[in-house]
């Protein structure tokens, strides 16, 4: 089951609102139906946020390759401020819009068409170099994992989150693929329970021993000695090591921590924003009252309640034991050990 799939020059994005109990494709033709589903969260996780907006440029790209190459290349200004306005915490999301735009800019003696067509392959690029890097990452990872290890993890850090294969569950898949008999416990992930719809659903389709927890219970497993590892995906990594991701991952590392439990985070360097010198600088999303004040069109709080409904949190690199990226592992990471990996 693939997040994003490309058809004869549209994209096809998995709607995620509706997993586990139906699998539809939403179907976009511009860049502002890619905006828009990325901001309502038919497509969500980092990279496949990111993948998602390449394609996004690549559809502005062939919406305007009947002008003049410098009026395609404002048109791409205006996609990249659109694409990049959907969601503020994910990296990658500018990243990936970034790279398309420094692109499409280099490429001075094409044609329209012809950057409407360059472009598309950049997108295919990206989304094909996105499942290599989650499958070298899950490489890497697997050494961390013991044979028999009993796995936390938090929100959905998988094939859904990425163009294939996914950053934390890549590990685990890379550890099973090795017969490591490895069993995962997945947090519901409140509110909005990327954990129990999509991370539940992903590993039981491969048959992974799974077992659904409420986030509140991570504590109580811990304390009774059955949690071996936890290990968790990323939406920005600030130059110091601090780590965006789900709200509630904070908790987990703080548990982690008091249970000297190792705390491991799997992220692609695409998730590094080395210009914030710490997770402080991060802008942390906030959503919808509404993901509070109801569960599944049920109203569960009274009306007219105060709500407070930040989408991330952020772990400060004190309490994370590693970061697994594709180019190696980041032991006991810090500002000295992040600058040392991006300059050997
Ligand atoms: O709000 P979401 O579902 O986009 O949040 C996703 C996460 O927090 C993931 O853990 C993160 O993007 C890493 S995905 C490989």
């Amino acid at each position: 089951m693939s997040a994003i799939r490309v058809t004869e020059g549209k994209i096809e994005l998995l709607d995620q609102r509706k997993l586990p109990t139906e699998i539809t494709y939403m179907v976009c033709t511009s860049w502002q139906d890619v905006a828009t589903a990325i901001k309502d969260m038919v497509v969500r996780g980092a990279p496949a946020i990111g993948a998602a907006a390449a394609y996004g440029m690549a559809l502005a790209a062939k919406a305007l390759q009947h002008l003049e190459p410098q009026s395609l290349l404002a048109g791409l200004e205006e996609a990249a401020l659109g694409l990049k306005a959907t969601r503020p915490t994910a990296v990658n999301l500018a990243w990936a819009v970034e790279r398309m735009l420094h692109f499409a800019r280099k490429q001075n003696t094409a044609s329209a068409v012809q950057l409407a067509e360059l472009l598309w392959a950049e997108a295919d690029k990206i989304a094909a170099e996105d499942v290599e890097t989650n499958k070298k990452i899950g490489q890497y990872g697997a050494q961390l994992i013991p044979p028999k290890a009993r796995i936390l993890t938090h929100c959905n850090a998988g094939a859904l989150a990425t163009v294939g294969y996914g950053t934390a569950l890549g590990v685990i898949r890379s550890a099973v693929a090795q017969g490591k008999e490895i069993s995962v416990f997945v947090d519901e992930t409140r509110p909005y329970l990327q954990g129990s719809r999509l991370t539940a659903w992903e590993l039981q389709q491969e048959q992974i021993p799974t077992t659904l927890i409420a986030d509140n219970m991570a504590g109580f497993l811990m304390q009774k000695g059955e949690i071996d590892l936890v290990i968790v995906g990323a939406d920005r990594i600030a130059a110091n090591g601090d780590v965006a991701n789900k709200i509630g991952t904070y908790s987990l590392a703080v548990l982690a921590q008091a249970h000297k439990i190792p705390f491991y985070v799997a992220a692609p360097l695409s998730t590094f924003d080395l210009q914030l010198s710490s997770g402080q600088e991060i802008p942390i999303e906030e959503r919808s009252a509404q993901e509070l004040t109801h569960f599944a069109g049920v109203q569960i709080a009274p009306t007219g309640i105060k709500c407070y409904n930040p989408a991330f949190d952020v772990t400060p690199a004190a309490l994370v034991t590693a970061i697994i990226t594709e180019a190696g592992i980041i032991k006991n990471p810090d500002t000295e050990t992040i600058k040392k990996f991006f300059t050997e």
